[in-house]
């Protein structure tokens, strides 16, 4: 089965009790760290909230396979029999993700190394090396056996390959990937005279006389080559991505459920493990993992970001939110419960944002491990708790609103008309070492423009470079360091056919091989942009520069002057003082801006009012309160808009139609309290 909506139909019409298709609703389920005296009530209380989906298996291989080739299933049959028993489907796991003790002290080889060269021990998870041939070569044979076991029974309805692919083992520096490495360095570069071009080798006696020498970049006395730490990344990304792709064939071979694995978002703050627009042509079900970070203030709008990249890794289709959590998390510094409400908001912003479903980590809180602080959907103080009622409270959501499922997500007119690009090259390369100023961040500057957006109340796309940008009225290049030229060409065809585009500083500065382009800055873009910049100048910590408009800007700006571009602010004060700092230009039929610093909230709710007007784009609801989100999904002729508010006053909105939690009809407004959320169906 590809990858399209039809995988995530095929799911939501097998959770239907009868009524149409049915949102998924459930978690983690992980039975085997209970005695099975629990499992009764578990399925009660989950028929009782109406949990419809489960994942079952992710950490069990130890249990299945508790000595080499010896398999035990005597539990996990007597567990799927009940779920089916009680109607609940389940998505299996093939419990690649841990591999057991008896696994790593035999195959000690298939350890992951760090970058200084230690090797990691078993006792956590995720003790194995991409690399790793014994690895592989277990997680077929259980695949094998999990697959074939299990396919025809009625439960099952979807196939879970691994976990979080990339967490907590990758890099890998081991002498296993520096072999893999190199495999992957000849496919790519053919001759060792390219790769020493590609890397730079000139500089600072790297170059390469033979294959042998060449070694993952490892700690070394200072900063390694940045191509060699680019490519490495690369080569980390794709080395997972052939397990995954050895497990999902296995199972293809004998099942026709979908099959996926859980992506992680954005992993703010963290290095990025795999190229996830890349994995996801291997999906037949986009589904993701998301979880608030407590003392972010405005995290309700990084979770919508992510959404948004989930749906757009999905190309637009209906995915899947595979975990997320009801309350506190366990592993942030100060893991802050969710305040009332918020666990039904979350969910509901997520499916707003095309999620299919809402499932959690995980059913049951745990007793015993790492994870026992973690929330669940049933809590170790039980039902009469607020995670209970509000997990019951969600399930009768989501069957209130099922008649969305299937639905896509659009614009105030139906489609998305902004997109922003975020390449994981550009990302990677971006975040690699000795750049100008250690405060530029592509995921930050990303944030900035989705926030604007969101507060804005227009939905916004992602896509990469290379994608067909034909349909966006606005597309918007943050941070975009590092562009190829198969993306520079396509963004340049997409401005002179008539479409919108804003470069922001540090965007087009190096090629695919992390090479400057040179002349004026930013290289690939100085002609489009109608600037020529000649110098950085990053700003000193927590410093701000004064515009001619669009109030102040931060962390960066440049010196540099307009060739055919209309300044629309210049800076006012410090060494640049007369630079532009944003700038239009009429290309072909479209226009291009650039944005030499970085602006700050009232500057850039400004600047997108002047780039809507231009691009001719319109919010959902005009003049959105602080903290309030809308939302819409479509199919056909029919809208839901979701209405959520984060904020702490009470709104009213514009709107008409029924709205299906309270079921009842508006005739043109809305009032919402805070905390609150509707879903309002009209038919245009
Ligand atoms: C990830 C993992 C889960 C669990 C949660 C905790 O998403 O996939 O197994 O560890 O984090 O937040």
């Amino acid at each position: 089965m590809s990858q399209s909506a039809s995988a995530m139909d095929y799911i939501t019409s097998r959770l239907s009790s009868g009524n149409g298709p049915a949102l998924a609703f459930g978690g983690d389920y992980n039975p085997e760290q209970w005695p099975e005296e629990t499992w009764d009530e578990d399925v009660r209380l989950m028929r009782e909230a109406g949990v419809n989906l489960v994942s079952v298996g992710i950490f069990s291989w130890s249990l299945l396979e508790p000595s080499e080739g010896t398999y035990e299933f005597g539990w996990l049959d007597r567990i799927l029999d009940l779920l089916h028993s009680n109607g609940i489907k389940v998505d299996l796991a093939n419990a690649t993700a841990s591999p057991p003790p008896w696994f790593s002290h035999k195959y000690p080889e298939s350890l992951p190394v760090t970058a200084d060269g230690v090797r990691h021990s078993y006792g956590s998870r995720q003790a194995f090396a991409a690399s790793s041939q014994e690895y592989r070569r277990a997680a077929a044979a259980l695949t094998v056996r999990i697959v074939k076991r299990y396919k025809n029974h009625p439960a099952v309805i979807m196939w879970h390959i691994h976990n979080e692919y990339g967490c907590h083992n990758q890099p890998d520096y081991s002498e296993g990937a520096a072999a893999g490495f190199r495999i992957w360095l000849q496919a790519r570069y053919g001759t060792l005279e390219k790769l020493n071009s590609a890397w730079g080798t000139a500089f600072w006696s790297q170059r390469y006389s033979s294959w042998e020498e060449i070694i993952p970049p490892r700690t070394s006395g200072t900063w390694t080559n940045p191509t060699q730490q680019l490519d490495f990344a690369r080569y980390s990304s794709d080395e997972l991505l052939e397990c995954y792709k050895a497990e999902a064939a296995i199972i293809r071979e004998h099942s026709d459920h979908p099959v996926t694995t859980n992506f992680m978002g954005f992993t703010m703050g963290l290095h990025q493990p795999v190229d996830y627009w890349r994995w996801a042509r291997y999906m037949d079900v986009v589904s993701n993992d998301h979880y608030l970070i407590a003392d972010d203030p405005r995290n309700f709008q990084e979770l919508a970001m992510t959404a948004d990249l989930t749906r757009s890794w999905a190309q637009g289709s209906p995915w899947l939110l595979m975990e997320h959590s009801t309350s506190a998390v366990n592993w942030q510094p100060r893991n802050i419960p969710k305040a009332p409400g918020e666990l039904v908001r979350n969910a509901l912003q997520h499916v707003a944002r095309g999620a299919d479903g809402a499932l959690y980590f995980q059913w049951r809180a745990s007793k015993a491990g790492a994870e026992k602080f973690h929330s669940g959907m049933l809590p170790h103080a039980g039902t009469d708790t607020k995670i209970w009622r509000e997990v019951v409270q969600l399930g009768h959501t989501l069957q209130k609103i099922s008649e969305i499922a299937g639905s896509t997500v659009t614009g105030a007119t139906n489609t998305v008309d902004v997109a922003i690009l975020h390449d994981t090259d550009a990302r990677w390369a971006s975040e690699l070492d000795s750049h100008p100023s250690i405060d530029i961040s592509n995921i930050q500057e990303t944030r900035r423009w989705h926030d604007a957006f969101y507060r804005a109340g227009v939905t916004t796309d992602f896509r990469q470079s290379t994608d067909n940008l034909s349909g966006y009225k606005l597309v918007i290049a943050p941070v975009q360091y590092l562009l190829s030229d198969t993306g520079i060409a396509n963004i340049h065809e997409y401005v002179h056919s008539g479409g919108h585009l804003v470069v922001t500083y540090f965007s087009g500065i190096v090629d695919e091989n992390d090479h400057i382009r040179l002349g004026p800055y930013p290289g690939a873009f100085s002609e489009l942009l109608g600037v020529k910049m000649e110098e950085f100048f990053p700003l000193p910590a927590r410093e701000t520069i004064q515009l001619s408009d669009f109030g102040n800007g931060s962390l960066w700006n440049e010196l540099g002057c307009p060739t055919t571009a209309e300044v629309l602010a210049k800076v006012l004060s410090g060494p640049t003082a007369g630079s532009p700092a944003v700038t239009r230009n009429k290309v072909g039929k479209g226009r291009s801006y650039y944005l030499a610093t970085s602006l700050e909230q009232h500057g850039m709710t400004k600047l997108l009012s002047v780039l809507c007007d231009d691009a001719s784009v319109d919010p959902i609801t005009a003049n959105l309160p602080a903290g309030v989100e809308v939302v819409r999904r479509q199919r056909e002729d029919t809208t839901w808009t979701f209405f959520l508010n984060h904020g702490e006053e009470p709104t009213r909105l514009p709107a008409t139609g029924h709205e299906l939690l309270t079921g009842t009809e508006l005739n043109g407004r809305l009032d919402l309290e805070p905390g609150a959320v509707a879903v309002v169906r009209s038919t245009t």
